[in-house]
């Protein structure tokens, strides 16, 4: 069956049909999912049958994947696997009051994943592996694209940000759920760092507006006035005129380009039903600002 990319909403995302990610793809195949990766900045491939091996053979084409940071909600496992899961060890569904559950609910943020390390993410690969029975309603992934966001901003804001950095700090977004949630060892591992705060595409030029909840104020800017200035930029960034809803299937695989969007999980029965996504995350190539 040939490659087909159907596009998702008129300014990002696509389908991608006529592969099989469970082998390796021919280098033609691959470099047209790399390209449609570039453009469109997220991409769904429906039914793929994807174990952990298969799916970190496929996500490290695009470079070098992350391992996880031993936190509660992964049991303090470092792999190349994250499981985004309500079931803790023994396949059970958490409490409510579990801090792992806890921590998932900071997911209903919306964010870019890693941008509170010094070298963000590229890009994530999240496969569904069990959802809730009524997964067309609930537990969906919702993006925003921050390229669509980008050119949307009048020409004077656009240049007001162009050399500005915000700071993305780990515990700042973690409080914001209302928890504290960072301990004191986090918090060092994950010191407050720059990011700019428009980002643009090595490949095709285009430009995003690189914010969302890790980032906490700018830097240059009295610290209220920056922060009013990010959620500002935040909002405007999740409009819903730009932003596409993934309702998921088990054997989805949806890829997203950091770079370029936000995202973030929306509410499900989090004790009632089990809901297991994997994901594997391809690190950054560099620091944002030197
Ligand atoms: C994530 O933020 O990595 C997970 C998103 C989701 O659970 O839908």
């Amino acid at each position: 069956m040939p490659i087909t990319i159907r596009p998702l909403t008129p300014v990002f995302g696509a389908e991608i049909t006529g592969v099989d990610l469970t082998r390796p793809l021919d280098d033609a195949t691959f470099a047209e999912v790399e390209d449609a990766f570039e453009t469109y900045s997220v991409l769904v491939f429906p039914k793929q049958n994807l174990t952990d091996e298969t799916q970190i053979a496929f996500g490290s084409r695009f470079g070098a994947l992350e391992t996880t940071q031993g936190h509660i909600a992964n049991n303090f496992q470092v792999k190349q696997i994250s499981e985004i899961s309500n079931l803790d060890p023994n396949g059970k569904l958490m409490a409510a009051d579990d801090p792992r559950l806890i921590y998932r609910i900071g997911q209903r943020n919306w964010h870019s994943d890693s941008s509170f390390k010094r070298v963000p993410a590229k890009a994530s690969l999240l496969h569904a592996r069990r959802l809730p029975p009524n997964s067309n309603e609930c537990g969906q992934t919702q993006f925003a694209s921050l390229r669509a966001a980008y050119d949307a901003l009048p020409e004077s804001r656009k240049r007001e940000l162009e050399d500005k950095a915000a700071i993305h700090h780990y515990a700042y977004s973690r409080r914001n759920t209302g928890i504290q949630l960072t301990n004191a060892e986090e918090d060092k591992r994950f010191p407050p760092v720059p990011q700019a705060l428009v980002r643009v595409n090595p490949k095709n030029g285009r430009k995003a507006l690189y914010v969302g909840s890790h980032a906490s104020h700018i830097v240059g800017m009295p610290e209220e006035a920056g922060r009013a200035l990010l959620l500002e930029l935040l909002e405007f960034a999740t409009r819903e005129d730009w932003t596409y809803l993934h309702h998921w299937q088990v054997g989805d695989l949806v890829m997203y380009d950091n770079r370029a969007v936000l995202h973030r999980a929306r509410p499900y029965a989090m004790t009632e039903h089990a809901r297991v996504l994997h994901r594997t995350t391809v690190a950054g190539e560099g620091p944002t600002v030197q």
